[in-house]
């Protein structure tokens, strides 16, 4: 997979994946690792669907609405590539945090859903249930959620559904609300940090 992948200074620091927004880049989310904690190995991946000739990590048949099929198939790709992105720039495979946002928010809630022990952890910001119906994977990462109050993409019942759901996996999850709809905020990426720092 398209990617960058940048050594920090600490390697006793979880590494940091980071999942751009549908249209986004593996460049999007660069300055929001840095805020989070600048000490940290970053990759940073690009989404090998194209939509309209924008990015994505899977492909969905309308807005909201997932093909369900290429989710399971582009979560195994990703997941596959962390294995050899570990053994390619040697970081630890056990100590991967997550950082996405919307459509890379929900491909790290995929990986959740379909994988024990993909992610330590994981920033989803503004997020979506990835896909119902399955057993998530007992887990115990540490998760925290953007959400927005009136996000007209991930409505908040959404935002409690994925929550309850990565709770009843085991995982230890906050939620952070904001009301700037579908927006990423300073605000938001201020809480992740302070979410980050008390849980790595
Ligand atoms: C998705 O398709 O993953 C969500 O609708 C968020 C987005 O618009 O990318």
């Amino acid at each position: 997979m398209k990617h960058i992948f940048k050594k920090g200074t600490d390697e006793t620091k979880p590494t940091l994946l980071l999942l751009h927004g549908t249209g986004g880049t593996e460049q999007d989310l660069l300055p929001v690792a840095d805020m989070i904690d600048s000490s940290c190995s970053v990759l940073s991946v690009r989404g090998n669907v194209l939509e309209n000739g924008m990015p994505r990590f899977f492909r969905r048949l309308q807005e909201g609405i997932f093909d369900i099929e290429d989710l399971i198939e582009r979560t195994t790709e990703l997941h596959q590539f962390l294995d050899e992105a570990a053994e390619t720039y040697s970081f630890d495979r056990h100590n991967i945090v997550a950082v996405g946002y919307s459509n890379g928010a929900n491909i790290a809630g995929s990986l959740l859903f379909h994988y024990e022990n993909s992610l330590k952890g994981a920033a989803l910001l503004h997020p979506m249930v990835p896909r119902r119906g399955v057993e998530v994977p007992k887990t115990d990462a540490s998760i925290f959620i953007g959400a927005g109050t009136n996000d007209p993409i991930c409505p908040a019942s959404e935002t409690e559904e994925l929550s309850a759901l990565l709770e009843k996996a085991g995982a230890d999850v906050q939620v952070h609300w904001e009301s700037f709809g579908h927006q990423l905020t300073r605000t938001e990426i201020e809480a992740a940090e302070k979410w980050y720092r008390s849980k790595f």
